[in-house]
């Protein structure tokens, strides 16, 4: 495999464990303020973010490549209302689509056709990850302004369940 790319799918492990740490913190927040609906959310978009970095780890095994750990950020955003982990998450899942593109990029370059087949899988859930993010906020903003609004908000949140990734290596 080209080194750039088997370089940016170890670092995406690191990224993706920090998206993990990321979410948990947004889960600590809402905990905090009783939200155990957001709580759940963010709990259970934790796990998926840990499966996707298990995934890039598997991925090189499976290629016969070193996986090398390094270690994982601080989350160190603060939040002052409800809505902004909402916006944080919107604009991190951005920023997750940008080094996802940047390593098909990298694959296209060196012709490595099968970790673009790998990287197929992420590009749409990047994608539905960016619609699920702004799907929050646009229902935070129409429905969660007041008590009742918000109450019936983190009920459905709580509903959420974990599934695991449909890709599987
Ligand atoms: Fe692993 Fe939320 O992207």
């Amino acid at each position: 495999m080209n080194d750039t790319v088997a370089r940016l799918l170890n670092e995406q492990i690191n990224k993706e464990f920090y998206s993990a740490y990321l979410y948990l913190d947004m889960a600590i927040y809402y905990d905090a303020l009783d939200l155990d609906g957001y709580a759940n959310y963010y709990t259970i978009q934790a796990q998926e973010e840990r499966d996707h970095a298990l995934l890039f780890m598997k991925y090189l095994q499976n290629n016969g490549l070193k996986v090398t750990l390094d270690a994982i950020g601080k989350p160190d955003k603060t939040y002052e209302t409800v809505l902004d982990p909402l916006l944080a998450a919107a604009e991190h899942e951005r920023y997750v689509t940008e080094l996802i593109n940047n390593i098909y990029h990298e694959a296209h370059q060196a012709k490595d056709y099968r970790t673009m087949k790998f990287l197929d899988w992420f590009v749409d859930e990047q994608m539905e990850e960016e619609d699920n993010a702004d799907s929050m906020i646009s229902r935070y903003k129409l429905f969660g302004q007041d008590a009742k609004g918000l109450y019936l908000l983190d009920q459905e949140y709580a509903g959420r369940v974990y599934t695991a990734p449909s890709l599987v290596l």
